[in-house]
């Protein structure tokens, strides 16, 4: 067959998004981190106004500018230190484009978001990832990544998909030492103790850009709305790569109405990390080994050491949960809370598991 296209393109390994079924099918769905409850219900009244007054005759804003003023407001930092995206992952894709001339090197903690090894292969221009192995006890590797040299260092915070956050004064300290960009993917913190942030850190380091998404602490995965933080200069630099009009207008005012109801917001983020606890103690009684996330979601470790059994078990029985194959995770399964209901409900199908 005639090659149409670059020969990169066809040695791509694409990125492999975890299952979505069907959006009526009848199964538990802790396999992407997904928020277990609605979004605002205010809402609502921001797509109806949008739809009777005719205004997606229009294009949207192209910076998605009151959306911006509300993001920059809720930080403290000035609107152009915001860039809004389709989902954190266009922030991401923008980010690796801009950094990753030919052969340039990204360094990684490893296992973190499996999306950052595609995003580098992606670029097509022969830049590469040094991953840099978690230690034993799933930390990051401070020490080596203090040594890793590369145009790029990209992390989660917290991790994924172990959900375990490092304490603040040592990213900090890799930040100051690194001598390219630095990305904190900071999806997962509101899950995290406040202050876990690194947006503060902005001001100091000029090499720091943080993601945050909307996807997870305010229940809107599927209108796609994140954003990237950094300095200004940064962010106008930044802003050239995006599409003219990269959020719809329906995204941003979805988006400004949740963010602005934030007493729904803290009360279904304490519902969540309420039931992670909980859930927590009841894997642990039941033998897990548990790690000590502070995300969305739980990395465990099944008594009888057969993770990929257990995931395929629970499949069987439509609960979706998540098992990757690279050499740390593959001993583990990743799940997301779910609400109480789903949680009892996946609590007895692993205890009909532990039977077999
Ligand atoms: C660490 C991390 N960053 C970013 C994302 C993507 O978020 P978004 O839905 O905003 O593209 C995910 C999604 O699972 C994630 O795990």
């Amino acid at each position: 067959m005639k090659k149409y296209f670059r020969q990169e393109l066809y040695d791509l390994d694409a990125y492999v998004p975890g299952e979505q079924p069907d959006p009526d099918s009848k199964v538990i769905k802790l396999n992407t981190n997904e928020n277990p409850y609605p979004p605002s219900p205010e809402i609502q009244k921001e797509i109806d106004r949008i739809v009777s007054q005719g205004l997606l005759r229009r294009y949207p804003n192209p910076v998605s500018r009151d959306l911006r003023n509300e993001i920059a407001k809720h930080h403290g930092v000035k609107e152009t230190q915001i860039l809004v995206t389709n989902g954190s992952d266009e922030g991401l894709a923008i980010l690796f484009r801009a950094v990753l001339g030919k052969k340039n090197t990204v360094v990684t903690p490893y296992p973190t978001y499996s999306l950052y090894p595609v995003l580098t292969e992606i670029q097509m221009n022969g830049s590469r990832i040094k991953k840099i192995p978690l230690k034993k006890n799933l930390h990051f590797n401070f020490k080596k990544l203090a040594k890793a040299k590369g145009a790029l260092l990209a992390f989660a915070h917290p991790n994924a998909p172990t959900g375990i956050l490092e304490k603040k004064e040592d990213l900090v300290t890799i930040v100051n030492q690194f001598d390219g960009i630095v990305l904190c993917d900071e999806a997962y913190i509101d899950f995290a103790p406040e202050n876990s942030s690194l947006i503060p850190e902005i001001k100091e380091f000029g090499n720091l850009i943080i993601s945050r998404t909307f996807s997870k602490s305010y229940s809107l995965t599927g209108i796609r709305v994140g954003y990237l933080v950094g300095s200004e200069n940064s962010i106008s630099l930044l802003s050239k790569l995006k599409d003219s009009y990269n959020v719809g207008m329906i995204e941003e005012y979805i988006a400004l109405a949740a963010l602005k109801d934030q007493a729904y917001f803290l009360s279904n983020r304490e519902k969540v990390i309420r039931s992670r606890e909980n859930l927590k103690k009841r894997l642990k009684l039941l033998g897990f080994g548990v790690t000590q996330s502070e995300a969305n979601f739980l990395f465990v470790r099944p008594p009888q050491n057969n993770p990929k059994e257990l995931f395929e078990f629970l499949r069987k029985n439509n609960v979706f949960i998540r098992y990757f194959t690279d050499d740390i995770s593959k001993n583990f399964v990743r799940i997301s809370i779910g609400t109480e209901e789903e949680n009892n409900f996946l609590i007895s199908a692993i205890s009909d598991f532990l039977k077999l």
